[in-house]
C-alpha cells in the first residue's frame, strides 16, 4: 500500500542521468507504440494532459488539414474516451517507477470516468489527491449553470514511498493576509509575530517522555533537557501563570502556507503572456515546474506521453530533470524542438546527444510541406543528414558548401577535426531551401567545388529550372565536374541511393 506523501525533507538528489532509458528525446508518434519500447519502472515521474472529450478542433492554429484530423478531438462519447486512454495509461504505469507520480490532467468532461479508470490501474490506496487548478477564464457563461472554471489534475503514486518535496506559498510578511494575521497574533518586543503552539506529544505511551514541568506532568514532545533550555531561551512560556507550558512558533522562521489542492495562483496562458505559443492547450510553464518540483528530484526522469508544445520538457529541462516527450503530431514535435533551441542551451544534435547533451527528435515523418517551412537551418541539416553528410559547423573558408559527403569507411573521426579541410576524399553539399534552384544558384556551386578543387558535388532543392539543368550539361562538357542534381522528394523517398554512385 503506497504511503501517503508526507512532509519529509527532498530526499539527497543523484547526480547520474538515468541508465534505464534514452532522455531528451522527442519521440513523434503514437504514445501506445512508443511506450512500449520502454522498459519496466524507468520513469520518475509522468504528467499527462491528453486531449479533453470536448470535441474542440485546433484548426485556428493548424490550418492544414492533415493535421486537423489529429488534433481533434474524435473521442464520441466518453466510453470511446476512456477506451482510448486506457491502454495508454496502462502501458504508463508500467513505465512507472513504485517510487514515482503519475499526474492526470484533464477537466469536468470526464474526470469523473478517469478518476474511477486510474482507481482500477493504480489502485486506489494508490491514489493521492485531486487538485483543482482554478483558470481564473470561466467558460460557458451563455449557459444555464455555474460556468466552468477549473480544471482537474489526478496524482497517484507508483505503489512505494514517493518523493514529495512539499510546496509553500511564501508569506508575505510585509502584507499579512488577515487568517495569517489572526492565527500569529503574539508580538514580541522586538516585533516578530509568533503563535502559541502545543507542547504535547501526540503518542501517550512515552514512558521516557513523560515527565513533571512547570507544575504539569504530561507526555512531552521533547526530552527534559530540551525543554529546560528552551524554556531558558524564551521559547517555551506559559501563557498565564500556572498554565500548561507552550511553544512560540515564529512566522518569520515558517516556510509559508502549504500548497494544499486547491491552486488559484496560477493564471492560464492568456493573449499577452510572454511564453504563449499561439497553441490553444499550452498549460502554463508554472503548474508544470510545481508538479516537477513536489515529485522530483533532479536528474529523475520526467515522461510527458501528450506533450503538446512541450511545456513539461521545458519547465523539466530547466529544472535540471532528464526528459522524454512524446506527441503524435509531427508540427508538435517541430514546435517544441524550437521551443527548447529557443529557451535553453540544448541543443538538437544527435552527436551532442550521444555524448550525453544535445537533444533529438526521433521518428518525424518529414512532409514536403513541413519541410517548406522549416527554418532554413534546420532544414539543411535535415538535407545533409539524409544523405549521410555531415553538416557545416563553422562556414567561414567554405563559402557555399553546406555539407560533407564522406566515402564508406573515411569519417571525420578518425581522421582528427584538424585534418578535415586537408583531406581529399569528400564531396561538397549545396542546400537550397528554393521552390526552383536556377542557373544563379548553379554558378555559386560552381565556383565553391572550383574553390574547394572538388570535381563531384551534391545540390538539394525542392525543384530545378531548364536553365539550372542546363549549366550543369555545360559544367560537365566543359570542366569535367559533375553537379548531381536531386530533390527533397526524392530525399524523403531515399529514392537517391542511384545517384550517390
Ligand atoms: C492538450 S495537448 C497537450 C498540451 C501540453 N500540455 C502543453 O502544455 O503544450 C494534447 C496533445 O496530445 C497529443 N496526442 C493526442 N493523441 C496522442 C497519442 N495517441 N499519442 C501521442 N500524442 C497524442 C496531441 O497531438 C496534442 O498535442
Amino acid at each position: 500500500m503506497a504511503k501517503k506523501a508526507d512532509a519529509k525533507p527532498t530526499p539527497v538528489p543523484r547526480s547520474k542521468p538515468s541508465s534505464l532509458v534514452d532522455t531528451r528525446v522527442i519521440y513523434c508518434g503514437d504514445n501506445l507504440d512508443q511506450l512500449k519500447k520502454l522498459p519496466d519502472a524507468c520513469v520518475d515521474l509522468i504528467y499527462i494532459d491528453p486531449p479533453f472529450n470536448s470535441n474542440r478542433n485546433y484548426e485556428i492554429f493548424w490550418p492544414e488539414t492533415s493535421e486537423k484530423r489529429r488534433f481533434d478531438d474524435r473521442h464520441e462519447s466518453t466510453k470511446a474516451y476512456i477506451d482510448y486512454m486506457r491502454p495508454r495509461c496502462d502501458e504508463l504505469r508500467r513505465v512507472l517507477k513504485k517510487t514515482g507520480s503519475f499526474y492526470y490532467h484533464c477537466d469536468w468532461h470526464a474526470s469523473h470516468h478517469v478518476r474511477v479508470m486510474l482507481d482500477e490501474i493504480f489502485g486506489e490506496n494508490n491514489f493521492q489527491s485531486e487538485i483543482i487548478w482554478h483558470r481564473t477564464l470561466a467558460k460557458g457563461l451563455g449557459f444555464t449553470g455555474f460556468p466552468n472554471n477549473h480544471d482537474t489534475i489526478f496524482l497517484y503514486g507508483g505503489g512505494g514511498e514517493l518523493t514529495f518535496n512539499r510546496p509553500y506559498d511564501p508569506y508575505d510578511l510585509d502584507n499579512l493576509d488577515e487568517k495569517t494575521a489572526s492565527k500569529y497574533s503574539h508580538r514580541d518586543p522586538d516585533g516578530r509575530l509568533y503563535q502559541l503552539d502545543n507542547l504535547m506529544n501526540p503518542n501517550p505511551n512515552r514512558p521516557n517522555l513523560t515527565y513533571e514541568f512547570l507544575g504539569h506532568t504530561k507526555v512531552w514532545r521533547w526530552t527534559k533537557e530540551r525543554m529546560q533550555e528552551a524554556y531558558e531561551n524564551g521559547i517555551v512560556v506559559q501563557p498565564s501563570p500556572g498554565a500548561v507550558p507552550r511553544m512560540k512558533r515564529y512566522l518569520d522562521e515558517q516556510e509559508g502556507r502549504p500548497i494544499d489542492t486547491v491552486w488559484m495562483d496560477i493564471p492560464p496562458i492568456n493573449s499577452q503572456a510572454k511564453e504563449r505559443l499561439g497553441y490553444p492547450t499550452q498549460k502554463p510553464l508554472a503548474l508544470l515546474e510545481r508538479i516537477i518540483k513536489a515529485s522530483s528530484n533532479e536528474n529523475d526522469v520526467v515522461l510527458d506521453a501528450f506533450c503538446g508544445c512541450g511545456t513539461a520538457i521545458l519547465a523539466a529541462q530547466n529544472l535540471k530533470r532528464q526528459w522524454i516527450g512524446i506527441d503524435i503530431s509531427p508540427t508538435s514535435c517541430s514546435v517544441m524542438a524550437k521551443r527548447l533551441r529557443d529557451n535553453t542551451t540544448l541543443r538538437e544534435d544527435e552527436d551532442l546527444w550521444k555524448a550525453g547533451r544535445g537533444f533529438v527528435v526521433q521518428n518525424l515523418p518529414f512532409t514536403v510541406d513541413l519541410l517548406r517551412k522549416m527554418p532554413p537551418f534546420e532544414f539543411e541539416n535535415w538535407a545533409v543528414k539524409q544523405l549521410n553528410g555531415r553538416a557545416n559547423k563553422v562556414q567561414i573558408g567554405d563559402k557555399g558548401i553546406d555539407g560533407r559527403i564522406y566515402p564508406v569507411g573515411v569519417s571525420p573521426r578518425e581522421m582528427g577535426a584538424g585534418e578535415l579541410a586537408l583531406e581529399e576524399s569528400w564531396y561538397p553539399i549545396q542546400v537550397k531551401q528554393k521552390d526552383k534552384a536556377g542557373r544563379p544558384d548553379m554558378d555559386a556551386f560552381e565556383t565553391a567545388m572550383r574553390r574547394a578543387a572538388r570535381t563531384k558535388g551534391f545540390f538539394v532543392s525542392f525543384d530545378y529550372s531548364e536553365e539550372a539543368e542546363r549549366e550543369v550539361t555545360r559544367f560537365w562538357k566543359e570542366e569535367q565536374r559533375t553537379i548531381i542534381l536531386l530533390t527533397v522528394k526524392e530525399l524523403l523517398d531515399g529514392n537517391f541511393a542511384h545517384k550517390l554512385v
